[in-house]
């Protein structure tokens, strides 16, 4: 586990800072006219391993917290409602909807990103690139991580239960044939047979 790193996020212009304080005043003299950032905002988080206290505005998801301001840009937005699973992040174990899911309702939650699969080399990635399981690939990180938070429950998942769990995220390519497959070879890797 990373050390912690607090990051006051500007709402106005994403500038990070270290302090409730400093935040504040860098909102009052270069936002004027803007509301000013609440203290009851701030929340601590763990994200991809590292500990993080951000303030964050009520009105942001969570995908805005951590997109647009905490640079994660594996997290892909298509629908912004609800209904393609490209935002997917895995939350305390739980694969769920950034683009539905409040930020400010995120303290003291473990999260996962996309980001987080490929720097730990989740067996995963490597299938999916074997597989061709991709081709625009804008959907791909949804895939992965929905898929990561199956065999992280579910190390032996059959074919059924894959598409079951994949069923949530919408490619506008049509890779489908090819997930179950890639999955199905991530989790003969993680036991050890391959
Ligand atoms: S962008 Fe979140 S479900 Fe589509
Ligand atoms: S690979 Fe293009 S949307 Fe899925």
């Amino acid at each position: 586990m990373k050390e912690a790193s607090n990051q006051y996020l500007c709402p106005y212009c994403s500038h990070k800072y270290q302090s409730f304080d400093v935040l504040k005043t860098h909102v009052l003299e270069a936002h004027a006219g803007e509301p000013a950032p609440q203290p009851e905002g701030l929340i601590n988080l763990t994200v991809n391993g590292e500990k993080h206290q951000v303030h964050v505005e009520s009105q942001w998801t969570l995908y805005q917290l951590l997109h647009d301001q905490m640079g994660l840009l594996g997290i892909k937005m298509f629908c912004d409602r609800g209904a393609c699973g490209s935002c997917t992040v895995i939350m305390d174990g739980r694969p769920i909807l950034s683009c539905m899911t409040f930020a400010i309702e995120c303290d003291g939650v473990v999260i996962e990103t996309a980001e987080g699969i490929a720097e730990a080399n989740h067996p995963l990635v490597d299938s999916y690139v074997k597989h061709h399981t991709m081709q625009c690939g804008y959907c791909t990180p949804g895939f992965i991580t929905t898929a990561k938070a199956l065999l992280d429950k579910n190390p032996e998942p059959t074919e059924e239960e894959i598409r079951k769990a994949l069923s949530g995220n919408l490619c506008r390519c049509g890779t489908y044939p090819q997930h179950p497959k890639a999955v199905l070879e991530a989790a003969e890797h993680l036991k050890g047979g391959k």
